[in-house]
């Protein structure tokens, strides 16, 4: 153990970083369009039970494994178990490293469409415009990856801080406002003339439209929107003192992901249905479908900067999550000073990044196994090292960690026997088996 590890000041600093990781992109831009693709309330309704039983589970994992190891998670595979094991953790470091490279594009994209809203160029009334102007943004060689640089160094900002004043003090005031702003864009929502037939197909189920591939979407997205199976959730929880609770803060952090995914929701869809928009409009319902709801809508250019500021806020908090996954491993692995470690990690991420985003314009045409740079890693960690991470972590704590991890969760906890046997038997059987079946579906 680093005797000078820093630790979270308090279960609500916790909580608020680890809650400041789960929440981002994932909630806000991926979660309403997966949803809409999947035929809505149905979907929001396997999301919740998954969540709450096998992502809340795995998470309770990666928290366990890092507070009793209190090191990154190569090192915490290493000192927990030996063998091959580590190689979880070095597969958790470089799938980090590979989300960064195309999660802070797409948090770039956030800044610029925030200022692009001030100026109003992006709009557009009519949805046919706002995708060409999308494209033609996301291709150009300069702008995005100027953005890209500007995102990621104020995350290296915070994570320069350090982890109780950098990381946890950043996600203390950001969380709060994140909540205050999404509620301001749900009272504008709700309210617009024909929102009603949005919160219909978002509340109402519909069980004739699930398929095995909705139950594959809704553990993927689970997985993604709790941080799980890259070692985030890992190196968050090397940072609690043994004296601070699992249980209760996993719990905090699960609702508080589903809340706001539910409350992204509650915002979109019901304006997406109110201007007669289509909620399956994929990943470009974001950055396409609601510019030109915006500019529909009174006051719009105001509500467009709030939301674009929103998903720069979240994004904010969950890149720093991904960085630190990457930084906590160097610093144990070489004792490097953080700011040292922190200024090469940013620099190798945007070197990474550059490509990512040249990937979709002026490089299109170099392509690993058919797909763009971007699309690969994208590709490559939600649909393989994710649940692959997920799927070791679930083993090693209910197989090889067995008795010590339940001892680990009692400690400090006020958990009842009986949740603790439930999250022992889904940790040994529930969650190994129903990732295993999403890996083996999600390639073939
Ligand atoms: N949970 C984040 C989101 O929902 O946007 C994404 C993410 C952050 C995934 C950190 C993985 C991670 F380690």
């Amino acid at each position: 153990m680093t005797p000078t590890r820093e630790h979270w000041t308090s279960k609500l600093g916790f909580v608020s970083a680890a809650a400041g990781s789960a929440v981002g992109l994932g909630n806000i831009w991926r979660f309403p369009y997966v949803t809409g693709e999947n035929g809505g309330a149905a979907f929001l309704l396997i999301y919740l039970a998954i969540v709450f039983s096998i992502g809340l589970s795995v998470l309770i994992a990666e928290l366990i494994i890092g507070r009793s190891a209190q090191l990154n998670p190569a090192g915490a595979f290493k000192k927990l178990a030996g063998g091959a094991w580590p190689a979880v953790g070095y597969m958790g470091v470089i799938t980090a490293f590979l989300i960064l490279s195309f999660y802070c594009v797409i948090a770039g994209w956030t800044l610029a469409y925030m200022v692009k809203s001030v100026t109003g160029s992006v709009l557009l009334n009519d949805a046919a415009q706002g995708g060409a102007t999308f494209s033609a943004f996301i291709s150009n060689p300069v702008e995005p990856v100027v953005y890209t640089a500007i995102f990621i160094a104020l995350s290296i900002l915070v994570v320069l801080g350090g982890v109780a004043n950098g990381i946890e003090r950043a996600s203390r005031y950001l969380m709060p406002a994140l909540f205050v702003i999404l509620l301001v864009l749900l009272a504008r929502s709700i309210t617009l003339e024909g929102a009603y037939a949005g919160l219909v197909f978002f509340l109402q189920p519909d069980f004739s439209k699930v398929t095995w591939g909705t139950l594959l979407a809704a553990l993927g997205q689970a997985f993604f929107s709790l941080s799980l199976g890259m070692g985030t959730m890992i190196t968050y929880g090397s940072y609690l003192q043994r004296r601070q609770s699992i249980g209760g803060s996993a719990v905090a952090v699960a609702t508080l992901d589903t809340l706001v995914a539910v409350l992204a929701g509650l915002v979109i869809l019901p304006a997406v249905f109110a201007f007669g928009a289509a909620p399956s409009a994929g990943p470009g319902l974001t950055f396409i479908t609601l510019p030109s709801v915006f500019a529909q809508m009174p006051v719009g250019a105001f509500f467009a900067v709030l939301f674009f500021f929103l998903l720069a806020i979240a994004a904010l908090t969950s890149v720093v999550s991904l960085l630190e996954v990457v930084i906590a491993y160097f610093i144990d692995e070489t004792g490097g000073s953080r700011t040292k470690v922190a200024a090469l990690v940013g620099a190798l991420v945007f070197l990474i990044a550059v490509p990512s985003s040249l990937s979709l314009g002026v490089w299109s045409e170099y392509t690993i196994a058919g797909k763009g740079f971007f699309d690969a890693l994208d590709f490559l960690t939600n649909n393989i090292t994710m649940p692959l991470g997920g799927l070791l972590v679930a083993l090693f704590a209910g197989w090889v960690l067995r008795r010590e991890a339940l001892l680990e969760l009692a400690e400090g906890s006020s958990m009842n026997r009986t949740v603790i046997g439930a999250w022992y038997v889904i940790i040994r059987f529930l969650a190994p088996v129903a990732i295993a079946v999403i890996l083996v579906s999600g390639l073939v």
